[in-house]
């Protein structure tokens, strides 16, 4: 059978076999247990028999960051870590990346099938017409300061815009969540584009709803005083393709932050927001922007081995590198780096790249890098391909976060629809003090 690295299981469940079990022997009591396995797991909360008398709460598993726990079963996204395999609802993201559009993929994830022509047409129109923001959103956004980083700002206008949809927390309606999937899709281009015009002073500039879907983020992001926008196909595609590499990746952070803040009942937005929040951080989707700075700090292909050996004695991290889940070299790596050169036909060689050479190159040799399974992950050249597109470092986790926006809806419905979910409540083992006397404030020492 297919296993996941990460996950639970294969895409079915199966129903559980006789053999299916483990059996446990507590020596604490000499007790056995017979645990039922199904889809390679046992269910942690069938520890909770386990116990030293009837006083015992039971058996918990001690599992911190989640190495090996699933929280869900899932039907839209399979990793397998160690053979370097992902797939959006069983195709692969190889050959999406090469016949797929974003919106196309958009759909396949949050709908589960590939749409048929006219579904597409009908998906595309409706996102198309979800683009343009209320105008109090613009007054909003000014308000941030000029400096203001864009991914604080997405973040907080995604949150806003619960304020605006208040239907929106009819979460158990299928109308208004396919209008707020709408929504989130179309209009979180325009907010990265409204950030990013905010942080130059520049003019917003409202959709285009001629274009493409990444043809018209291109446009907010980049007319100036020509009538018409028309974007450069190449980088065009390169986007779309980012776009497509970024829309899931299973039970990540800021999915996770989706699914734990959505199974509280927010409404999707808030929902969103929260799952925006996690990515940011420079070991998700800010090692994309974090990548850059290294390659900066390097400066030249010559400083390489004296800036990997600084890594290697502990002095920071090779950003760009390492996956929690996959141990092989990331399959959305290779097409990013394939994605890079084509960019670079368009707009010149960015002159970081030899560095970002030279750094794989090393490090894929080196016994640090190879003992750990270290390679080169989705943020490695995505970075470069953005700032050969003219785009700030600060724009990177924003289009990580337009991507991942179809993961995180599709991600945040399989849950609400899970009957066996419930609101996310980890336990925790307490190690703290046990019950102490107060002590006055005058007896304090
Ligand atoms: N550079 C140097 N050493 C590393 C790196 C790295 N990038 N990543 C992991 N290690 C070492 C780590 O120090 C540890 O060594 P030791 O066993 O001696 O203590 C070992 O490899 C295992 O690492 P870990 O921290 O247990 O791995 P993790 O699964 O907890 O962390 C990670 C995964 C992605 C957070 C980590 O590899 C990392 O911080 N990488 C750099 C940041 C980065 O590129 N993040 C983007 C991830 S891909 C985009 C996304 O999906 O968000």
């Amino acid at each position: 059978m297919e296993k996941p690295s990460s996950a639970a299981g294969s895409a079915e469940v199966r129903p559980v076999q006789q053999q299916d079990s483990l059996t446990v022997v507590d020596n604490r009591t000499g007790k056995r247990y017979e645990l039922p396995i199904q889809n390679g797991c046992i269910r942690t909360n069938d520890l909770r028999k386990i116990k030293v008398n009837d006083d015992d709460f039971g058996l918990m598993s001690y599992d911190p960051a989640f190495l090996n726990t699933a929280s869900c079963i899932s039907k839209i996204t399979f990793i397998d870590g160690d053979r370097g395999i992902l797939r959006y609802r069983g195709y692969p993201i190889e050959v999406l990346a090469e016949k797929s559009t974003f919106l196309e993929t958009a759909y396949l994830i949050t709908h589960g099938e590939l749409p048929n022509r006219s579904q597409l047409s009908d998906w595309a129109f409706h996102v198309t017409h979800h683009t343009f923001l209320h105008e109090s959103i613009k007054k909003f956004l000014d308000g941030f300061h000029y400096d203001a980083h864009p991914m604080s700002m997405l973040i907080s206008t995604v949150a806003a815009l619960s304020t605006f949809y208040p239907e929106s927390k009819d979460i158990f309606n299928a109308e208004s969540r396919k209008k707020q999937t709408y929504r989130l899709l179309g209009k979180m281009p325009t907010i990265a584009a409204f950030s990013y015009r905010h942080s130059l002073g520049l003019p917003f500039v409202y959709p285009d709803n001629e274009l493409s879907y990444t043809g018209n983020f291109l446009n907010m992001l980049f007319k100036t005083t020509e009538i018409k926008y028309r974007p450069n196909p190449a980088l065009e595609r390169a986007l779309d393709i980012l776009f497509i590499l970024h829309a899931d990746h299973e039970q990540n952070c800021s999915t996770s932050a989706m699914r734990g803040v959505g199974s509280s009942h927010a409404d999707p937005y808030c929902a969103t927001a929260a799952a925006a929040a996690a990515l940011y951080g420079p070991l998700h989707g800010g090692a994309n922007e974090a990548v850059l700075r290294m390659l900066m700090e390097i400066g030249s292909v010559q400083k390489v081995t004296e800036y990997i050996k600084r890594v290697k004695a502990g002095e920071g991290k090779l950003m760009g590198f390492g996956h929690r889940v996959y141990k092989n070299y990331d399959p959305r790596a290779k097409i990013i780096k394939r994605a890079a050169y084509e960019v670079f036909d368009v707009m010149g060689r960015n002159p970081l790249l030899d560095i970002a050479l030279e750094v794989e190159r090393i490090a894929l040799e080196d016994e640090y890098f190879v003992s750990r399974r270290l390679y080169p992950n989705v943020d490695f050249y995505s970075g470069l391909i953005y700032q050969s597109m003219g785009l700030p470092m600060t724009m990177f986790p924003v289009l990580f976060a337009i991507g991942r926006t179809a993961g995180w809806i599709a991600q945040w419905e399989e849950m609400l629809l899970d009957p066996e979910q419930k609101i996310a409540r980890p336990r925790q083992v307490y190690l703290g003090y046990g019950q102490r006397d107060y002590v006055s404030l005058d007896e304090r020492i």
